[in-house]
């Protein structure tokens, strides 16, 4: 996808489609425009009600040939004003705009669009995101992203697949020549990210029998070779392993005939070279039957996503490359699968870890923390600034927050907030739940310094606390994303969450 920005008049310009808006009953100034043009074919949606009034609802209007430069319009609903001046518009109508938008030029046989959400600043009306005003820029990324989203499809194993999107080329039309490139950069990142959340989604879809942990470690080759050396890629497998003590870890992989590794990667971009990094540590369970401990079979194919936590990771490095982010990251991704089998870990069987500490493996379902804990031992020798492991750690989690946010547990309040705030400003939110020390005793073991598991109350807020013994040198944060990384039902499929809260997280780091 192409993406430009121009200041530029909607009369003038030749496209195949120009998108223009409506707040409620009203055009925005391009719609006008158009409809003066075109003796009130927008006006006319409005006054009959084919345009109804909640944000997202859209209608195309084809024009004749002589008509042009544009062959179509698509006339989109931004929805009810906040107030009744109608000044001021909430982020969520107008994302919810965006998003119909693009999914409707995706689904179209348009090439090529102009959209004209920038009125929107020409006007002064105010877009009021989570109590703050979004500035311009916010919203040519937040378009981005959603055409990357919406241009997304799943082909890699259907024998017919759908046809990919006509739609390659995008230009934002700014309203001000002042603001053209700042929007120009949030294009550039909106771009990138929404390509990381694609990536995400791809690898988190792809079936367990294609996904397994090697593929993922050449997946990280891929990523490398592509970056023209910003980033790098390298992994462990089972004898180096061994050879640092990873015990945890390896309990898990070792019921598979899948080998296990430690993916790492490093990206360093331009003007960073001497500084600490920040770490991401991914949960990449390519598929968790339980071990021994055996799930149930109802809706085990989901198990399949239990990787999106490094999909997330990925997604996060592409991300970066594309946009040339002038950062420091290290990944870790720890792969395996969680197979039962004659040589697969037990309920009672102790493990020492890297970090010398031993577990009394009471569950081996309570498999993503003992890959983890290894990870983020390892992530000590790259002296981070900060670490975060994004994981499908719990289903407790589902439970306390549902499909909406992610579970946030730090050991650093600023850190916390950071990515609190992070989530917040890109829309993929997270929510802080507590790391008191009350909640440690419930992984005490009689035979090993601590259990995997923590009994059934707190379930996430334990497998937290079981991870946090293991990051105890520098600043760090948990994700469990276990009720956001994917939908279940119709819409199956992995969402590419929360790559644009860690992309954030990490350009203002
Ligand atoms: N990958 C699962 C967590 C999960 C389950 C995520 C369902 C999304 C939906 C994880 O490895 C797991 O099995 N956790 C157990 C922990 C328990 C044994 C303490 C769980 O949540 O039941
Ligand atoms: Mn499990
Ligand atoms: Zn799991």
């Amino acid at each position: 996808m192409q993406f430009s920005t121009k200041n530029i008049d909607v009369v003038a310009q030749a496209t195949q489609c120009a998108v223009v808006f409506a707040l409620e009953d009203k055009l925005l100034a391009s719609a006008k425009a158009i409809d003066k043009l075109h003796g009130g074919a927008l006006s006319a949606l409005i006054a009959n009600k084919d345009l109804k009034p909640k944000a997202g609802h859209k209608r195309w209007i084809t024009l004749a040939p002589s008509k042009r430069p544009y062959q179509r319009v698509l006339l989109v609903q931004l929805g009810k004003s906040d107030d009744k001046k109608a000044s001021k518009l909430k982020s969520d109508n107008l994302l919810a705009a965006l998003s119909s938008a693009a999914t409707a030029l995706s689904q179209s046989p348009v090439k090529d669009a102009t959209v004209y959400i920038d009125d929107l600043f020409s006007q002064n009306i105010t877009v009021e995101h989570n109590g703050t005003t979004a500035d311009p820029s916010w919203v040519a990324e937040q378009l981005a992203i959603a055409v990357q989203k919406a241009s997304y499809r799943y082909t890699e194993t259907k024998s017919k697949p759908d046809a990919k999107p006509a739609l390659s080329k995008i230009t934002y039309a700014s309203s001000n020549a002042a603001r053209v490139k700042g929007q120009r950069l949030a294009l550039v990142r909106g771009a990138a990210i929404g390509s990381g959340i694609n990536y995400t989604r791809e690898l988190g879809n792809l079936p367990p029998n294609i996904c397994t942990p090697s593929f993922l470690a050449d997946q990280g080759k891929a990523l490398a070779t592509s970056s023209s050396s910003a980033l790098t890629c390298r992994s462990l497998d089972h004898k180096q392993m061994e050879k640092l003590g990873m015990g945890a870890f390896l309990s898990v992989a070792k019921g598979s005939s899948e080998e296990g590794k430690l993916i790492i990667m490093e990206y360093k971009g331009t003007a960073v070279a001497n500084s600490k990094p920040h770490v991401l540590v991914g949960k990449g369970i390519t598929f968790d039957t339980g071990g021994i401990s055996l799930k149930p079979g109802a809706a085990m194919d989901e198990m399949k996503f239990d990787m999106c936590g490094a999909a997330s990771v990925f997604g996060s490095m592409k991300a970066l490359v594309e946009m040339k982010a002038k950062v420091h990251v290290v990944a870790l991704i720890a792969a395996a699968e969680n197979m039962p089998a004659g040589n697969a870990s037990k309920p009672g069987d102790v493990v020492t870890s890297m970090s010398g500490q031993t577990i009394e493996i009471l569950n081996t379902d309570a498999e993503g923390r003992l890959v983890l804990c290894d990870a983020l031992t390892y992530a000590e020798r790259f002296k981070p600034k900060s670490v975060v492991d994004i994981a499908t750690l719990t289903g407790a989690c589902v439970v306390a927050l549902g499909n909406h946010a992610c579970g946030l547990y730090s050991n650093h309040q600023p850190m916390a907030e950071k990515l609190l705030a992070a989530g917040t400003f890109s829309n993929d939110k997270a929510w802080q739940m507590p790391l008191w020390d009350e909640y440690q005793k419930q992984l005490d073991s009689n035979f090993a310094d601590m259990a995997n598991i923590g009994g059934m109350p707190g379930g996430s807020i334990t497998a937290a606390c079981f991870l946090s013994r293991f990051a105890k040198k520098y600043h760090w944060a948990h994700l469990d994303i276990a009720g956001i990384a994917w939908q279940s039902g119709a819409k199956k499929g992995a969402t590419g969450r929360p790559v644009a809260l860690l992309v954030n997280y990490l350009l203002n780091a």
